[in-house]
């Protein structure tokens, strides 16, 4: 059985990235494109991980910080299906959690994607608001937060 490996993500990985997160979110208003996203692989304003497993980018997901607000925003969290099923997107998550720099962890995810409600819920988010119509199909989304605490600064990540 081969290991999942998340990690920081290279320069080299950004085409295999926008591959999935074209393919998972079409048309999302926070997609990156490549310059954005070479641009992030260095560490800046955003965090870019990225999942390998048997040698190719099979996940990747995505932190920023927006302005001074107390939340890191958790923006993608994205395996490629053939790879579904297999523990990647908690570890994705977890690697996440332990590197959000800021004391609470906050995502939005949809009413009607039950895999990703379970997964968030199991690693201990709870829905604190819903965005009505929030997505560009009309549907509304769930608004996550995951109190983490006080945090030590593991990385460096500003703000906007
Ligand atoms: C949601 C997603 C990230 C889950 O990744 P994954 O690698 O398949 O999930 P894992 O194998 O790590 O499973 C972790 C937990 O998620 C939940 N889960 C995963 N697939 C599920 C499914 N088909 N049905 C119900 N729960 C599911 C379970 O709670 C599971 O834990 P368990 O196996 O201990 O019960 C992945 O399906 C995906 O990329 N979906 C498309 C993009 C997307 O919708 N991302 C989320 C945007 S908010």
């Amino acid at each position: 059985m081969s290991e999942t490996i998340i990690r920081p993500a290279e320069p080299g990985d950004v085409p295999a990235v926008l591959r999935l997160q074209n393919d998972l979110f079409p048309g999302d208003p926070n997609a990156l494109d490549e310059p954005a996203a070479l641009e992030t692989v260095e560490f800046r304003k955003k965090m870019l991980f990225v999942a390998g497993f048997e040698g190719q980018v099979v996940g990747f997901t995505l932190l920023k910080n927006r302005g001074v607000r107390p939340w890191t925003g958790i923006d993608f969290v994205g395996v490629a299906p053939a790879f579904a099923g297999l523990g990647i997107g908690r570890q994705l998550t977890a690697f996440s959690l332990f590197h959000v720099p800021r004391p609470i962890a906050r995502l939005f995810v949809r009413p009607s994607n039950a895999p990703a409600r379970a997964l968030y819920k199991r690693l201990g988010f709870r829905q604190s608001s819903i965005r009505v119509g929030s997505y560009e199909d009309g549907e509304d989304a769930l608004v996550l937060m995951k109190w983490l605490g006080p945090r030590f600064l593991r990385s460096p990540l500003p703000p906007d």
